[in-house]
């Protein structure tokens, strides 16, 4: 079982160990997650550096591009060492504007499930989400129908674990009821703390919380208290808001995004900052 060096240690997906500080792969598509990245030979060396770092968790969607950034990870990483272990999400296509529409019927899940498979060049995915809600954030409509056809998909062993993403509350709750999940992928982070008490009841039960935009995404996080807590301890307004989320919750997995080795670099060394009480609970009055 590894046991990892990196800020934050392990955490189990079901019987898959990872680290706690993992990768988010959507920022090596293009401009606004489409088409290939202008940096072909940089992206591939960002995944490489995150393996090379210790990182065992990869978070990516194939509508990343669509389909650039899993093929990236295959190019860059296949064979994939044994212990890393690639999260993916399904319930969502990309339109000719770059828009996000739902694409949760069954045909076009086992299709989006099969395609994941084929271009990460894997039999089995390891964790698969359940994308829900829309580009502006989740939005309350059934969801156990969408769900059992994912369980269905991993009753045939083409799924280890499942997951939900863009969640609400009770979203988790009614695919909970339909099967056991291992992770919850919602946007969180300093300032946006809607599922403060989501985090806290699905730590009680062994499930992840993975925060996307764990930085701000495509606003980067900006505040006068997060820049006169790093300005304090020496450090960023990034390094400071990974180590804060990783010190919110055991259960709390880092997927940051980044196209830069550099940044890479910088969030792992960032992310294992020692912050004081008093830090927190001056940070914690930021999105309160
Ligand atoms: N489930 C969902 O619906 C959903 C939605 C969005 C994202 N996600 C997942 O969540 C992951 C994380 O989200 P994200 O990548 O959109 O947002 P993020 O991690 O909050 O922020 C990424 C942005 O921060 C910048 N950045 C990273 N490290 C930096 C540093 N040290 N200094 C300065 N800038 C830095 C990156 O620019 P550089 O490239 O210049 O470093 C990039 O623009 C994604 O990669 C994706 O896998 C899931």
């Amino acid at each position: 079982m590894a046991i990892s060096t990196l800020p934050g240690g392990d955490w189990s997906l079901g019987d898959l160990r990872v680290s706690r500080f993992g990768y988010g792969a959507m920022q090596l598509a293009g401009p606004w997650v489409m088409g290939p990245p202008a940096d072909h030979a940089g992206a591939l060396a960002v995944l490489r550096a995150a393996v090379e770092l210790g990182i065992t968790h990869v978070d990516t969607s194939d509508a990343y591009g669509p389909h650039v950034t899993n093929r990236l990870i295959r190019e860059a990483l296949h064979p994939y060492p044994d212990s890393l272990h690639v999260v993916t999400k399904v319930g969502a296509r990309r339109d000719a504007r770059g828009g996000w529409p739902a694409a949760r019927d069954p045909e076009s899940l086992r299709r989006q499930v099969h395609e994941n498979l084929d271009h990460l060049g894997l039999d089995v995915l390891d964790v698969v989400n359940l994308r829900l809600g829309d580009a502006q954030g989740p939005v309350a409509e059934p969801v156990a129908a969408a769900f059992a056809t994912l369980v269905e998909l991993q009753q045939q062993g083409l799924i280890r674990h499942l997951g939900v993403s863009n969640a609400t509350p009770e979203q988790v709750a009614e695919a909970r009821a339909v099967a056991p999940i291992v992770c919850v992928q919602n946007r969180y982070n300093l300032a946006h703390r809607e599922d403060d008490d989501l985090i806290d009841a699905l730590a009680a039960d062994g499930v992840a919380y993975v925060p996307f935009f764990p930085l701000g995404g495509f606003s980067p996080l900006q505040s006068d208290a997060l820049s006169a807590v790093a300005d304090r301890l020496g450090s960023t307004p990034m390094s400071v808001a990974l180590a804060w989320l990783l010190r919110r919750s055991p259960n709390v997995l880092l997927i940051p995004g980044t196209s830069s080795v550099a940044h890479l670099r910088e969030n792992v060394t960032g992310a294992g900052l020692e912050l004081s009480a008093d830090d927190v609970a001056e940070l914690d009055k930021i999105g309160r």
